[in-house]
């Protein structure tokens, strides 16, 4: 299938949004006297039942190091953790359970395939990256620059918050070796064209590096058919534990990389004259991985195929168009951001009001949502901000939650009127 037909194929049935919620046993709490809404899931989503009795049960249970030890606990642990690698592959339609390496999260899959090209990135070499990515997503890139000689290159964003592609066109050649790209940026929603950047990026014999934090929970992902030479994710912004996360690479680029970090697991054989290394995904995972926290996101992606990614994204691409009429009707309140392909995630300031006084006043009222530059100073200097509030929505949000932001941003202005 197509990547662009992926997002757009209709779901085998409607999400049920009300029954997917009561899974999820923190939206069920009252915060300063009102009921929990829960706007902060591009930070870190909550976490369904069945994740948190995965790592109960591995914990109660089945609590031992794998690939190491020669007993039962240890052979069940083993099986969990291999056995969500296989969950990770499906879920990304990944060729090969080889090409999934488990990582602490987005930032260190990033940093794993930056620090592995700076060996092989050379003076007069280009690395390519966009004008809306999170800190995560550029750092590494100027840290691998520096190592290496190359130059960093940034294909601007519009005052929608979009990369026109013929901007990204215009900064490819045969000088880049990189193109490093989040799929949604995390500050404005905005959805990058990854399809077209990988055959552009292919063209001139890039690799295409993708930032998938941001769009592993939302959309039915397919990574060789949107053309990802690698795609990291995080655990915890997927509905899984903190400190897990993922990254995709395909298995010859992968092989080509140095390892990251050394120590046990990652070696084939170790003498103090010479070290030859595991087979990937082991090269890279070096001592003891999060063993719960990767059984913990298989249930979480369990539950997500359960509920089928193409029903929450449709149903999430629905509640977004009511969350982008309600806010943007809002007098002094203006949406920063304002692409014409988007994911939940809404940008805002207040007239007036500092975004940290908005968030203050929506949390008096249980309402829980980001203010500040959200890891991506570049996009708030983009639009000449400090900062701003943002509310991002998850497949358990509905409309209500919608409505009472509205109405806490009507509190906010009356406050700071009077
Ligand atoms: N990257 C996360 C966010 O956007 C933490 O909030």
């Amino acid at each position: 299938m197509p990547a662009e037909s992926l997002a757009s194929a209709p779901p085998a049935a409607a999400f049920d949004a009300a029954a997917a919620r009561r899974e999820f046993p923190a939206l069920a709490q009252r915060v300063h006297g009102h009921p929990l809404v829960y706007l902060d899931s591009a930070a870190t989503a909550q976490k369904p039942r069945a994740v948190l009795e995965a790592l109960a049960g591995f914990y109660r249970e089945d609590c031992a190091n794998i690939h190491r030890s020669a007993h039962a606990l240890s052979e069940r642990a083993t099986a969990g953790y291999e056995a969500a690698r296989r969950q990770v592959q499906q879920f990304l339609g990944a060729a090969s359970e080889r090409e999934i390496v488990f990582t602490r999260g987005t930032t260190e899959s990033l940093n794993l395939v930056a620090a592995g090209y700076a060996s092989r990135l050379e003076p007069g070499d280009e690395v390519l990256i966009t004008g809306l990515e999170h800190h995560s997503n550029i750092v590494p890139w100027q840290l691998a620059c520096e190592r290496s000689g190359a130059r960093l290159v940034v294909a601007p964003i519009d005052e929608r918050g979009e990369v026109p592609l013929e901007e990204f066109e215009r900064r490819l050649s045969a000088r880049t070796k990189v193109v490093a790209a989040a799929h949604i940026s995390n500050a404005l929603g905005t959805i990058n064209p990854i399809a077209e950047f990988a055959a552009r990026a292919h063209a001139v014999g890039a690799v295409l590096v993708v930032d998938g934090a941001q769009s592993a929970p939302h959309l039915p992902l397919d990574v060789q058919a949107l053309g990802c030479d690698f795609f990291a994710f995080s655990g915890h912004k997927n509905f899984g534990p903190t400190g897990i996360g993922v990254l995709y690479g395909r298995a010859e680029l992968l092989e080509a990389l140095p390892p990251y970090q050394g120590g046990g697991d990652m070696i084939r054989s170790v003498t103090f004259e010479k070290t030859t290394y595991n087979d990937i995904p082991y090269k890279f995972e070096a001592g003891t991985p999060h063993i719960a926290g990767a059984i913990g996101l298989g249930a979480a992606l369990a539950a997500l195929t359960a509920w089928d990614m193409r029903a929450i994204a449709a149903y999430e691409h629905e509640l977004t168009a009511y969350g982008l009429e309600l806010l943007g009707g809002l007098r002094g309140v203006r949406l920063i951001g304002t692409a014409r392909r988007r994911a939940g995630v809404f940008s805002f300031v207040v007239e007036g009001v500092h975004p940290h006084d908005v968030g203050t006043v929506l949390d008096s009222r249980g309402i829980a949502v980001r203010a500040g530059h959200h890891c991506a100073q570049p996009v708030m200097e983009r639009f000449g901000l400090p900062a701003t509030t943002r509310a991002s929505l998850a497949l358990y949000n509905t409309r209500a939650d919608l409505d009472a932001l509205a109405e806490g941003i009507g509190r906010v202005q009356a406050m700071f009127r009077s």
